[in-house]
């Protein structure tokens, strides 16, 4: 893998073909493999897609003739499927995550950079290029944050391949990691968004930052992609300040030039155009779903071509592995001490909540003095679909509904389109009688109002994740309004 390559254009289709083929046809396989494993992993093919990759290229050699086509997949296919992930996300939601997170991941990107640079050639007396190199993977975005400093500082060609596979190996060990720990409950008050937050700010391969928030929800991913391209945008002043000191330190070379991460600029003009204009849903769901083929093309390939192998090329391979954990340890640890410290998590984690009651409670969410359920309804936003009453012709009617089909999300969505609805449209549902109801949404499949409400994903996820910042006695509250209607 040479750093000019990466820069290079992506010409020349006809090399590259049979790899892209590859990677295509082991994607439709890893996405069958995972849908008849079952819950929770046929949530998850992008996980199975990636441990299917890493079986075939431990047992096979990758052929030569494939390898263009690959490492395509790897790089462009990559970043096209980061742009594509515009798509899911508008300017409400991006004004709805605030500076906190991006602040977050900030910190986290100058502590891992120090920290693991520091470590990695004082404790693991690592050559000190090599050393910079795992450092600027571990606190960005692995390998292509590796190969534009490696671009700057002209670093030894095999020092940026044993970087880049530490890097993409810690990342995968990442990618299994989180998740489980978050199931597991090792991640003690974080809800669906902080964990997103997390991820984005401390996982530092895109395609592991996708597969481990995706994973957990939709939500997730949506938090966590923002995050971590906010992260991308960073290496450009980091590359700037490197080059900076570089061209002092030796002045008489000539200066590299800094490469830009354009797909980052892709992804909000793909955002912007999302939030101005409406895509018929049935069309974005086609988008999203082509996306995630491309992410699972993406993960074979890199399971392809991560060998466990290379370690041993740098000499020292548990010194590296060393450094790898090291990596995980510190970025994770950062992130998830400064997301518990800014009391993102806080509120959510209903389990460990304390007693009823408790004072403090909404805060942060502006709904202090909590208690009135049916003020608490409206003031999260639950009226934007379930709207009070409606117009009719004898006067108005209480109804609790919209009558409107909203895009609700994967959770509820089963696939049957009809007309202009996709599966995942549902007619907002009028909560009047609710009371003697016993199963709830269209499928009954909820038996408890926290189920139902937890459903809600698509146009409902932000309000949703808004209701589950409130205290467990204000949603007790709503619940009680709710079963009087
Ligand atoms: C984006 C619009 C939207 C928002 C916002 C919204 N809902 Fe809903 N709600 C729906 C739709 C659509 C359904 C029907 C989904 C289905 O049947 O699968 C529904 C169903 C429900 C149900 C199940 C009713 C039944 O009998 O099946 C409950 C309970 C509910 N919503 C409560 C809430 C609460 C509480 C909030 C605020 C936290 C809320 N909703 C916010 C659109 C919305």
């Amino acid at each position: 893998m040479s750093v000019r390559g990466w820069a290079a254009a992506p010409w020349g289709v006809r090399d590259k073909l049979p790899g892209i083929m590859v990677a295509g046809a082991l994607a439709l396989v890893a996405g069958w493999i995972a849908g008849g494993l079952g819950d929770p992993l046929a949530r998850n093919p992008v996980l199975v897609a990636m441990l299917f990759g890493l079986l075939l290229g431990t047992c096979l050699e990758c052929p030569g003739a494939l390898r263009p086509g690959i490492d395509f997949t790897k790089r462009y296919l990559l970043r096209l499927g980061v742009m594509l992930l515009g798509f899911r996300i508008t300017v409400v939601l991006l004004a709805d995550l605030g500076i906190v997170p991006i602040t977050i991941a900030a910190i986290e990107l100058v502590t891992v950079l120090l920290v693991v640079r520091i470590v990695a050639t004082r404790v693991f007396k690592l050559d000190s290029g090599l050393a910079l190199l795992i450092a600027v993977g571990a606190s960005i975005c692995g390998g292509a944050a590796i190969m534009s400093m490696a671009a700057l500082t002209r670093a030894r060609e095999q020092h940026v391949g044993v970087a880049i596979t530490v890097i993409t190996l810690s990342g995968t060990l990442a990618l299994l990691l989180y998740p489980v720990a978050f199931m597991a409950g090792l991640m003690p008050g974080l809800d669906d968004r902080s964990f997103g937050i997390t991820v984005g700010a401390s996982i530092f391969e895109l395609a592991a930052v996708y597969g481990a928030s995706y994973s957990v929800s939709e939500g997730a991913l949506n938090v966590a992609t923002l995050v971590k391209l906010s992260k991308v945008v960073m290496l450009v002043p980091l590359l700037v300040v490197f080059g900076l000191i570089q061209s002092r330190s030796k002045p008489g070379e000539a200066k590299a030039r800094v490469p830009v991460p354009w797909f980052v600029f892709g992804f909000i003009a793909v955002l912007l155009f999302n939030s101005v204009i409406k895509v018929h849903p049935q069309v974005r769901r086609l988008i999203l779903e082509g996306d995630q083929f491309l992410f699972l093309m993406v993960m074979v390939s890199l399971g392809l071509t991560t060998s466990l192998a290379r370690l041993r090329e740098a000499g020292g391979a548990w010194r590296l592995i060393g450094v790898g954990l090291l990596a995980i340890m510190v970025s994770a640890g950062t992130a998830y001490g400064l997301v518990s410290l800014a009391g993102l998590n806080a509120s959510a984690g209903a389990s460990q909540r304390a007693a009823p009651g408790q004072p403090e409670a909404a805060a942060g969410s502006g709904l202090a003095e909590g208690g009135d359920g049916a003020r608490l309804f409206s003031a999260v936003g639950c009226e934007k679909c379930h709207v009070r009453s409606l117009q009719g012709s004898a006067g108005d009617v209480l109804l609790y509904s919209d009558l409107l089909l909203h895009d609700m999300g994967a959770a509820l969505d089963d696939k049957i389109v009809q007309g202009d609805a996709t599966g995942a449209d549902w007619r907002t549902t009028p909560l009047i009688g609710l009371g003697l109801r016993q199963r709830f949404l269209h499928d009954g499949r909820a038996s408890t109002l926290r189920a139902a409400v937890l459903d809600h994903g698509g146009e409902g996820s932000i309000v949703r994740d808004r209701f589950f910042e409130l205290t467990e006695a204000d949603q007790q509250a709503v619940y009680r309004f709710l079963s009087s209607l």
